[in-house]
């Protein structure tokens, strides 16, 4: 084991508050069992009480002891796509936390890949409690350093697991009922998940969601993003800004190479604002694989609206 995962582990398990590293987005977080050390991940992130936390844990079955009985949809899922950016909402088992849980009958579940945080919760032998680990509102951080940049001294340790491989953050899937539901695209494309359940999925803007705040939740730059469906669009608006007072307008192309432009899309936007940009004009990604994650975040990116 290296030092740093077994002092992150030490840490957690004295009531610590630890970034760690996913295959998603780098998370914040303290042992799910300690309500003391999961209201700091609030304190920390400035994060209303009352938003639920997902659980992490080393593999499904560890996962199992937080949870309440399984539908199939979730059992399917979980054992497709785990180890892997996949969250399955389930009926939460007696004794998970409210503050956990928002005080709800469900909790989020997820196994995440990447070898130095599958060490740590190996070795710590109990589940966290994981928020990304940016301020609330912000855009959430893909390298060690850009929680540093966010959160410095206020977190215990950073465990550094280098820039993250997917980018944007884990789908989350509403396992309860007889039809799952998708509240939040991400690093699972949709269509995937369609597939796995046989069609059995309603997705977020097909009704109203399960989640109340989620559809609030934002991901934001300083600098003000403005969306184009396709390049000559785009084109057009880089220049009207240009034009428009001398803005500094920046052209982010994310419609190709979707795998690679969700790697590096919270990067792109941090950059904007280092580099003093007013307007990020981003080309869309077609709804499809990826697309479905990186178009949600650029929208809210881009939308004026309350946090998360
Ligand atoms: O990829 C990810 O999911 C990252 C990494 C660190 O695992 N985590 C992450 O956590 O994005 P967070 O807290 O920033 O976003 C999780 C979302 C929140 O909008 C929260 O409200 C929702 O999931 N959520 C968690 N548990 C829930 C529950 N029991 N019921 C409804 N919504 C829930
Ligand atoms: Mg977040």
């Amino acid at each position: 084991m290296t030092d740093s995962v077994a002092q992150a582990g030490a840490y957690l398990l004295h009531g610590g508050v630890v970034a760690i590293p996913t295959e998603t987005v780098y998370g914040l977080a303290a042992d799910a069992r300690r309500p003391a050390a999961v209201a700091r991940i609030f304190e920390v992130k400035g994060r209303p009480l009352g938003h639920p936390l997902i659980v992490h844990t080393a593999d499904a079955h560890s996962a199992q002891r937080w949870a309440g009985t399984l539908t199939t949809h979730a059992v399917t899922l979980m054992e497709a796509c785990w180890p892997g950016p996949l969250t399955v909402l389930v009926e939460r088992a007696p004794h998970v936390l409210d503050i956990v849980t928002g005080g709800r009958s469900t909790v989020g579940l997820r196994v995440p890949a990447h070898p130095l945080t599958a060490e740590l919760l190996r070795t710590i032998g109990t589940g966290v409690a994981a928020p990304s680990a940016n301020r609330f509102g912000r855009v959430s951080p893909t390298t060690a350093r850009h929680v540093r940049d966010d959160l410095g001294d206020d977190v215990d340790l950073v465990l550094d697991g280098g820039p993250c491989d997917v980018g944007v953050e884990s789908t989350i899937v509403d396992c309860t009922g007889d039809r799952a539901q998708i509240l939040r695209s991400g690093g699972i494309p949709d269509d995937e998940i369609r597939e796995l359940l046989s069609g059995a999925v309603t997705n977020a803007s097909d009704g109203p969601s399960r989640a109340p705040g989620m559809l609030s939740s934002h991901y934001a730059p300083r600098c003000h993003v403005v969306l184009a469906e396709s390049a000559a669009d785009a084109a057009e608006l880089v220049q009207q800004h240009r034009g428009d007072a001398g803005l500094m307008a920046r052209l982010l192309d994310c419609s190709t190479d979707l795998s690679a432009v969700a790697r590096t899309l919270y990067a792109d936007l941090r950059a904007a604002d280092r580099d003093g940009v007013d307007v990020l004009v981003a080309l869309l990604p077609p709804k499809a694989g990826l697309g479905y994650a990186i178009r949600d975040r650029l929208m809210k990116a881009s939308a004026d609206r309350p946090t998360d």
